[in-house]
């Protein structure tokens, strides 16, 4: 069944056993402060038990708190968290699944940032961030290296550079949130300049480690990044010798859009994206966007629309979902499906734990008396 789905595939260096990833998704199950709870343990054991040939953690901060998400963003910036990292990685090692960490600054999304930080000063939900000093990119590159640097050491196979989401690294590349008129704005050039600059630093400080990363394709915003431009930039990073390249759309300000909302319901929504990235570079790119059927993910990897794909909501409403492909059990399923009314992202932008409106009654239940 899907013999595509489950070929095995080398990722920078790395075997992965078959072709289906866990996309990153936070869910707010960190502790406050961003420590690694007994929930996000158990989340994570569940999510690599699944048969998935590699899970991409959610995104943890490299700077605490001007690049958290929240308060219950994983915290990569400090060696008290090295515990925790380190027994997340094991945890999912364990299950037979390889171990990568995403880490992000959260740039003018930075909810519990006072300024939050950005390119340049252009408000974002009724905020106006600080634009950053070159002396100050600096420092947030070091706290890149740094974090990087963490996530070795705590015993992953990999890690991801967020950019994604319109946090701080996409928002170097959007016209519309990048208005400097330094060497960082202005040109195609010059807007991927800041990116890049993370992207060589972590590479050389972490050797021989692959580092993957979280690519904005297109913002769907009207004056926003357009593939058309995105695409020189996953060609540098290409060739910047990145591990692979995980296609996303959207940012906060267009997810909620009445047409983004619409063509989002779509199995595959964002299909399209990796495979014009695909087409452009030689490095594995991830698919995600509501991938909800094994035939469906097996064409996309045999029409070579993409290398690998990436599960989020759909892996968490229903772990066992790449064990019921495998063995042609598709219709036991349980779906994540937009009827919903998108409940878990409502959740963790109120700042809740996320539960699964789809889960079985009992385990939704016990999980929510693990969430109190
Ligand atoms: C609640 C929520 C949290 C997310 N967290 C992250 C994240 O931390 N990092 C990231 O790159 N993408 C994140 N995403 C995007 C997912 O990785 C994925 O691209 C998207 O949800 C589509 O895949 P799916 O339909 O399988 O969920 C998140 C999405 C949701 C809904």
């Amino acid at each position: 069944m899907h013999p595509h789905l489950f070929s095995s595939i080398s990722v920078g260096g790395k075997e992965l056993k078959n072709r289906l990833t866990m996309a990153p998704l936070y869910l707010g199950y960190a502790g406050e402060g961003g420590t690694v709870t007994d929930l996000v343990l158990e989340h994570y054991r569940l999510m690599a038990k699944s048969g998935v040939a590699m899970v991409v953690v959610e995104n943890s901060t490299v700077d605490h708190p001007t690049g958290s998400g929240s308060n219950r963003t994983i915290r990569a910036d400090t060696d008290k968290n090295m515990e925790g990292l380190t027994n997340l990685a094991a945890n999912i090692k364990e299950q037979g699944a390889l171990a990568c960490l995403q880490i992000n600054h959260a740039g003018r999304f930075a909810a519990i940032a006072d300024p939050a930080l950005a390119p340049s000063p252009v408000k974002t939900f009724g905020r106006i961030p600080r634009a950053l000093t070159v002396e100050e990119m600096r420092k947030i590159r070091k706290r890149f290296v740094e974090a990087a640097l963490r996530v070795k050491t705590a015993g992953f196979d990999m890690v991801e550079l967020h950019g994604g989401t319109g946090y701080l690294l996409s928002s170097f590349l959007s016209p519309r949130t990048n208005k400097r008129v330094d060497e960082y704005g202005g040109s195609l050039e010059n807007l991927e300049r800041f990116p890049m600059e993370v992207v060589r630093e972590v590479k050389s400080a972490v050797g021989n480690f692959p580092v993957g990363y979280r690519f904005l394709a297109d913002e769907w915003l009207p004056d926003g990044l357009k593939l058309a431009e995105s695409v020189q930039f996953a060609r540098s990073l290409a060739a910047s010798g990145v591990a692979y390249i995980s296609c996303m759309g959207g940012t906060y300000e267009s997810f909620f859009l009445p047409d983004v909302i619409k063509f989002s319901r779509k199995e595959g929504y964002m299909v399209h994206l990796a495979a014009t990235i695909k087409q452009e570079i030689n490095v594995p790119v991830i698919a995600a966007g509501r991938i909800a059927s094994g035939s469906f993910a097996e064409r996309i990897i045999s029409e070579g629309k993409a290398d690998l794909i990436g599960l989020a909501r759909v892996l968490w409403a229903d772990p066992e979902w790449p064990e019921k492909v495998k063995e042609g059990k598709e219709g036991e399923i349980i779906h994540c499906h937009p009827d919903c009314d998108e409940t878990c992202t409502k959740l963790v932008t109120k700042g809740k734990r996320a539960f699964c409106v789809r889960w079985p009654h009992e385990k939704l239940r016990e999980w929510k008396m693990k969430m109190v």
